[in-house]
């Protein structure tokens, strides 16, 4: 452990499913390495204060050499005060039947404050995460909410289906994991997501010559990658929150750690309207980090096939900023 003065985490929705899974490893130095103090501040709403307490107490006991003290509180203002990296988790889940969007009206307006007490209390350099969904419209609530925070700054989490596709692109090719590079979640953490196999890579290769079977990803790759999220409320009776977890842990460090050569990776960000996306959308992305700059990669090419799924999930996202325009200061 270094001396630094400790790094501030603000985990919203703590004594939910996906705090359960983060918390401990934030804690343990998963998140921003094992030679980082970390402080963590956490908020609930007042219903959750108990369950919240309980989940104090067990940070308390992992005894972790890398935390450095712990503040639990039901006031947004108190949550974000000083706070470098805030983690917006806390949001309604959706229940079987549902589509991410129908949690709009419900959790759009969580973001309204949020937003405006990040920007009020927030550490100069904060970066904020969205999670709580719909992830990329809340972002864009609580980013116009919280406007003296330069729009770099606001992200939300794809990583979970980015690393959802390539898993399902390991398995059908036989590989390991990290035999497969360069794919992108582009658009909405919605069903209208477009996982681009056309410029992912497989050792190497495009996925395309390795996986010839262009029915097996346009028909049963695309689809499983969008309603991944149902299928496992299906099965489980509850929404994702290990992989949740885990994604979002990835989605931080790839804004800290420099992306490898030649690679990228997702995330949803706010756009200054590359590939024709409405200026402002919290749109998913290829992303690269150079040098601390963590940018869109430009100048993909993408077929017909994929340039209307991706207008589908460009659609989509300007009907949910039309739906929160309420929501958004003037
Ligand atoms: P959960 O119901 O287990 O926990 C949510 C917690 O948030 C609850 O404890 C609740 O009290 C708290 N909360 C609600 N409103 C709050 C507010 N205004 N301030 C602070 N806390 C608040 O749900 P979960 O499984 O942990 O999921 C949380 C959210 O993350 C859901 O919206 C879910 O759909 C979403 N999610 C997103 C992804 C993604 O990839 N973007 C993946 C999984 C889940
Ligand atoms: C997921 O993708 O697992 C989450 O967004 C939860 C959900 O509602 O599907």
């Amino acid at each position: 452990m270094t001396s630094s003065a400790p790094v501030t985490v603000t985990v919203t929705g703590a004594a939910g499913q996906i705090g359960y899974a983060l918390l401990f490893r934030i804690a343990a130095g998963a998140m921003l390495g094992h030679d980082t103090p970390v402080a963590l501040r956490l908020l609930e709403l007042p219903s959750a204060v108990r369950a919240a307490e309980g989940v104090v107490m067990e940070l308390e006991d992992l005894g972790s050499p890398n935390l450095e003290g712990i503040v639990f509180t039901d006031d947004a203002n108190k949550a974000f005060a000083g706070v470098n990296w805030a983690l917006l988790v806390g949001a309604f889940p959706r229940k079987q039947g549902m589509e991410r969007k129908d949690l709009l009206s419900m959790n759009g307006k969580i973001f309204v404050g949020q937003g405006q007490a990040i920007a009020k209390n927030a550490a100069k350099d904060v970066r904020v995460v969205v999670v709580g969904n719909p992830c990329n419209t809340n972002c864009l609530v609580a980013q116009r909410n919280g406007k003296d925070v330069p729009a770099e700054r606001w992200t939300a989490l794809t990583r979970l289906d980015h690393n959802r596709a390539v898993a399902a692109l390991a398995k059908k090719a036989s590989v390991g994991n990290a035999d497969i590079t360069n794919v992108t979640i582009w658009g909405n953490h919605s069903n209208t997501q477009y996982p681009d196999f056309q410029h992912a890579r497989i050792k190497g290769k495009p996925a395309g010559e390795i996986i010839t079977d262009r029915a097996w990803l346009e028909g049963t790759f695309i689809p499983q990658v969008q309603n991944r999220g149902a299928a496992i409320i299906k099965a489980r009776g509850v929404s994702s929150a290990m992989s949740a977890a885990n994604a979002t842990l990835d989605h931080v460090k790839s804004l800290l750690v420099p992306t490898p050569a030649g690679d990228w990776t997702s995330a949803a960000i706010v756009s200054n309207g590359e590939y024709g996306v409405q200026h402002g959308l919290v749109f998913g992305y290829p992303c690269r980090n150079e040098q601390g700059q963590y940018k869109p990669v430009n100048g993909l090419q993408l077929d017909a096939f994929g340039k209307s799924k991706f207008d589908l999930t460009h659609k989509e996202l300007k009907e949910e900023y039309e739906a929160v325009k309420d929501l958004l200061p003037a």
